[in-house]
């Protein structure tokens, strides 16, 4: 399969994540399906814009609800591999497409929308967040009992997203703010790089029915180590405001849904330091270890890149 280009049907594409995703697999050679909810009169122009780039570079864009069965079966019988990228709100909606990869009976690997911690493997989750965790799993559990051969990615935390959240390159803000201690380390991969290492893996027969976590090690830091970088570049000595555990607990029982669940993902992440809380052994599948030929984005570079042109993360949510 390695050789072949497989066909990729990607759901969610249109999305943040998705968007990096489509430009992976198509600039990695694969034809490339982005399965999208239709377009309506009052859809964001910017949607079609960004529709008309997709077909523009290749892509083949089917408009379709995860309702319509028939659709999804058709579409994914011409297919090989399908990556889903779909929003946190929608990831139950995915056992429709399990559904419909069960009956087409052709699909050979199958990424549910994770792109977090690892699920089976992350602890001390605040209810909220633990909710999201367990939509994730139920999905694993799902897969499994179709029978779909599948790749779980875990990507850890998406780097440009939260270098902006965390350091505010855009204002040159002289402010930041520091959750718990800010000693616990996390893992921060450019967007590109998840998207890039997820197309390399769903090609790859050594990460079939297989967890692959993107743990590459210039890419885990803590947040004080991430601030004393940015300062030593900017010259710009910051002023830090810490919010303990407890309050950052608090919130995530006080705030509303969904508010709830950043600050809940903000306490494993940050607080807990739950990305790394397991030693990788043997056993386990590292993206970096996989793929030493491709040069990832480390967070050195990423922030040097920050310096001169800060890229501008627009995210729904942070799950
Ligand atoms: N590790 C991290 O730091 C991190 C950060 C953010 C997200 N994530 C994870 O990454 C994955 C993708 O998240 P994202 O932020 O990229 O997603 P997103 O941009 O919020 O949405 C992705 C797509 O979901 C579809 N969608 C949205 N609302 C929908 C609805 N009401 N009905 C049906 N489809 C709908 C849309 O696709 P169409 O309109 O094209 O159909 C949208 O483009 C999630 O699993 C999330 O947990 C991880």
């Amino acid at each position: 399969m390695a050789d072949e280009k497989s066909k990729i049907a990607i759901f969610g594409g249109s999305g943040y994540l998705g968007k990096y995703m489509v430009k992976a697999s198509v600039a990695l050679g694969h034809p490339t399906y982005a399965y999208v909810r239709p377009l309506k009169p009052n859809s964001d122009p910017s949607k079609l814009q960004l529709l008309n780039q997709f077909q523009s570079i290749g892509v083949t864009v089917i408009q379709g609800d995860l309702d319509e069965h028939e659709k999804l079966v058709s579409v994914l019988k011409q297919v090989d591999i399908v990556i889903s990228t779909l929003a946190v709100p929608q990831h139950l909606d995915q056992l429709k497409i399990i559904s419909a990869m069960k009956e087409a009976g052709n699909i050979k690997r199958f990424v549910p929308s994770e792109f977090g911690n690892e699920v089976d493997r992350v602890r001390g989750a605040l209810p909220p967040f633990q909710t999201l965790l367990d939509n994730k799993k139920k999905i694993r559990r799902a897969t499994e009992a179709a029978g779909l051969s599948y790749t779980y990615v875990s990507a850890n935390s998406f780097a440009a997203y939260f270098v902006d959240y965390l350091l505010h390159p855009h204002d040159k803000a002289d402010e930041v703010t520091i959750y718990g201690t800010g000693e616990a380390k996390a893992v921060l991969n450019y967007e590109e790089d998840v998207a890039v290492y997820t197309v390399k893996a769903v090609n790859d027969p050594r990460v079939a029915n297989r967890v692959i976590i993107y743990r590459p090690p210039g890419n885990i830091v803590s947040q004080l180590e991430l601030i004393s970088s940015w300062e030593k570049r900017t010259g710009r000595s910051l002023i830090k405001t810490y919010v303990p555990e407890e309050a950052i607990v608090k919130l995530s029982e006080s705030l509303p849904y969904p508010e709830n669940i950043p600050v809940s993902i903000l306490h494993n992440i940050f607080i807990k330091g739950e990305q790394v809380s397991f030693e990788l052994t043997k056993d386990d599948l590292e993206a970096s270890n996989l793929y030493p030929d491709y040069n990832y984005t480390s967070v050195d570079k990423l922030l040097d890149i920050c310096l001169l042109n800060p890229p501008k993360p627009k995210l729904a949510t942070f799950a």
